[in-house]
């Protein structure tokens, strides 16, 4: 069967400036710094069956590996990089501004930093993809931590810092996310105790989303004051929670959502353009969460490329345009990636037959890149990077998208499962 995506679906990927820049200074720099020997000596108790182990025990067990340092030199190499994210047929691209480099002192900005990101918008436009902008993907600036971060922000800073970026990239944005998954950065960092600044506090924790949801609606409201006519949304992470069936499961499915999908949406209302949809995760629901599928990532989690049909059926009930913002897997070999797209596509596809207003699909992520507390082990790109000489080498599976993205959709075959 083929499937064909309407003119103007936007195509590409995504990254965020701390994963790939290098060279920043924040509030995840310095728990990199205090933690980077204890992740290395966790790490084969926390990886030790991922499928590719033995390939990446080496890396995952030095410290090296959880120390973000130079990034993949993305802040020079972005030229580069736009332009093979243009040859592989990308119509858009999804990166974020860090606020530490835009502020690294309260109410001092760097302007250079500022015409770099703009120079990063005209790149993209100049090759013809149209740039998605990010103004926080989980990284503060060391004075915002210090005064309390997220459970108690100064959101006139916040504000001030949403009107510089705004001022300096205007209209060259086509989408601005606003917050990049409120819940699972609340989720890591003050419930789980596994990311910064490592609390593990439920208070603390709804503290820290109700604000996000707060900074949300303070930069929906700077970003229209100066562009009325932008598309203004959050990133939030939708899990696909698949009841097993019977009353306790529905409901607990039902209870799952509430809390860990709809939360966010629901409390921005209107003030909301468009929804950023991350998708990862399927659960199945038998008394308990469950993975509900044997194919597993290198990190070991489970790929069920249907799922996204169903959370774009859930997000799609705020009648709202919906851009996939991110969606990917952790595969170095890329054994699965080609197949996890080309079935992603297809029931992103069949959510938009049954008339969700999708927007584009926005791979994660380009490059390889740095995976929080996974460090760099993990890949996520569509290209290969080589972090000793820095050399991009794009996978078979950027190939297979970008024949994808030439023929506008999906040839024949809707991909058959890898063994
Ligand atoms: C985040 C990305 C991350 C990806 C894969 C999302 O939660 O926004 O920064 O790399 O998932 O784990």
């Amino acid at each position: 069967m083929h499937r064909s995506f309407p003119d103007g679906f936007l195509w590409g990927a995504g990254t965020s400036a701390h994963q790939v820049e290098g060279g920043l200074e924040n509030d995840w720099t310095r728990w990199e710094r205090a933690n980077a020997e204890r992740l290395a000596a966790e790490a084969p108790a926390r990886y030790g069956d991922s499928p590719v182990w033995r390939d990446v025990r080496d890396a995952a067990t030095t410290p090296a590996n959880y120390r973000s340092g130079r990034g993949v030199e993305h802040y020079d190499r972005y030229g580069a990089d736009v332009d093979l994210a243009a040859d592989l047929g990308h119509t858009a691209h999804r990166f974020s501004v860090p606020w530490s480099r835009v502020e690294p002192e309260p109410g001092t900005y760097d302007e250079d930093a500022l015409a770099h990101y703009r120079r990063v918008c005209d790149t993209l436009r100049d090759r013809g993809l149209a740039p998605v902008v990010t103004l926080w993907h989980f990284t503060n600036p060391t004075w915002f931590a210090d005064a309390g971060g997220w459970t108690n922000p100064d959101l006139d800073r916040w504000r001030a810092y949403v009107d510089r970026v705004v001022d300096a990239l205007g209209d060259r944005v086509a989408y601005w996310v606003t917050v990049n998954e409120p819940e699972v950065y609340a989720a890591m960092g003050y419930l789980a105790g596994e990311w910064p600044p490592d609390r593990r506090n439920p208070l603390a924790y709804f503290r820290v989303r109700r604000n996000l949801v707060r900074a949300h609606r303070r930069a929906y409201d700077a970003i229209h004051r100066q562009l009325p006519d932008a598309d203004v949304g959050i990133a939030t992470n939708v899990t696909h929670y698949d009841p097993a069936g019977g009353l306790p499961n529905r409901l607990a499915a039902r209870l799952a959502r509430r809390v860990l999908t709809h939360y966010e949406l629901d409390r921005i209302g209107g003030k909301q353009d468009f929804v950023g949809l991350n998708h990862y995760f399927h659960r199945q629901v038998r008394y308990g969460l469950h993975s509900g599928t044997d194919v597993r990532s290198d990190l070991g989690w489970g790929v069920n490329p249907e799922s996204i049909y169903h959370v774009l059926r859930t997000v799609g009930a705020y009648n709202l345009p919906v851009l996939v913002t991110e969606n990917g897997i952790a595969d170095r070999k890329d054994r699965l990636r080609p197949w996890f797209i080309r079935r992603s596509l297809h029931h992103v596809g069949r959510a938009m037959d049954d008339g969700v207003d999708v927007a584009g699909y926005l791979h994660w992520s380009l490059l390889d890149n740095f995976e929080w507390a996974e460090g760099y082990w993990p890949r996520f790109g569509l290209v290969a990077v080589d972090r000793d000489t820095m050399e991009r080498e794009p996978r078979e599976s950027a190939r297979a998208y970008a024949r994808m993205i030439d023929r506008g959709g999906l040839a024949e075959r809707p991909g058959e499962r890898p063994e």
